[in-house]
């Protein structure tokens, strides 16, 4: 067994008299997905910011591939290897694909002295990465803003792979989505995970959870309340842990049906 690809252990993060976690431990495996799961105000994303160099913890350690190290800002963590995809993306929507694709990363051709945007290059690219991930696009030089929710996700997710990540976190990357462009997004993490890449799939929803995740960590109030492998869970379970199961109980019973 090789290390984990990133491993938190113990993570405490105050904001001032806040304690938005309070003892976290999530390790992530080369090839896995893991699911973070938990309510609104659960730490999720407090978590995942500490991951990727946003905060620094207050306690606690984060080793990579076995060796402790601190991130002083977002981009460490991205040298590193760890990569986030935010739900607003940071993309031009009236720019296009392959614009948005590279963003200030692009190959160039140079002619004499001179240095230029190698467009056809930097096309081809983007078409054949996103390809890749099961997106034909009509043209590379279609606007962001005129593809699905889904689609611009992918595009996210293909440009961090492209460039190297080793951990791709995606904060609830389905939370928008309809049916379709949901089981696309969940195809792609599929497709990512079997790169060797380790995911990070933050969601409230059990059934996305469960549809790709390899392992399953419920947050409650700045807790873990437990680790689970795919296999030992169900999605009833899984929902029981993140909503405090008497909540949702109570929820179903006076609206008569099923939640
Ligand atoms: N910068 C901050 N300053 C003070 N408190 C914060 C800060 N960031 C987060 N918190 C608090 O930490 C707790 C956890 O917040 P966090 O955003 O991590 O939750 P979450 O699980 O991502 O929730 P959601 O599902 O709503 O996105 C909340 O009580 C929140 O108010
Ligand atoms: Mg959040």
């Amino acid at each position: 067994m090789s290390a984990p690809l990133i491993e938190l252990v113990e993570i405490e993060k105050h904001f001032g008299p806040v304690i938005a976690l309070n003892g976290v431990s999530v390790s992530v495996d080369a090839g896995e997905c893991h699911c973070l799961l938990g309510d609104n105000g659960a730490g999720k994303s407090t978590f995942i910011k500490t991951m990727s160099g946003v905060h620094k913890p207050t306690g606690g350690k984060i080793l990579a591939e076995g060796r402790e190290i601190s991130f002083d800002s977002p981009r460490d963590a991205m040298l590193a290897g760890i990569a986030t995809v935010y739900q607003d993306l940071a993309m031009i929507p009236l720019m296009s694909v392959t614009r948005n694709f590279w963003m200030g990363r692009e190959p160039q051709k140079r002619v004499g002295p001179f240095k230029f945007f190698d467009f056809s290059e930097a096309n081809e690219i983007t078409m054949t990465e996103m390809a890749k991930m099961g997106i034909r696009l009509r043209s590379p030089d279609q606007a962001v803003g005129t593809l699905s929710g889904g689609e611009r996700q992918t595009v996210a997710i293909a440009r961090a792979v492209y460039f190297g990540a080793k951990v791709l976190i995606l904060d609830e990357p389905t939370s928008a989505l309809g049916v379709r462009q949901t089981s696309n997004v969940l195809a792609t993490i599929d497709k990512v995970r079997k790169n060797g890449i380790g995911v990070v799939f933050i969601t409230h929803n059990v059934r996305h959870a469960m549809a790709v995740g390899d392992r399953f960590t419920v947050l409650n109030r700045g807790k873990t309340l437990g680790t689970a492998k795919r296999g030992d869970i169900n999605a009833e379970e899984l929902q029981d842990l993140m909503a405090g199961g008497q909540d949702l109980a109570q929820l179903e019973g006076s609206l008569g049906g099923t939640v």
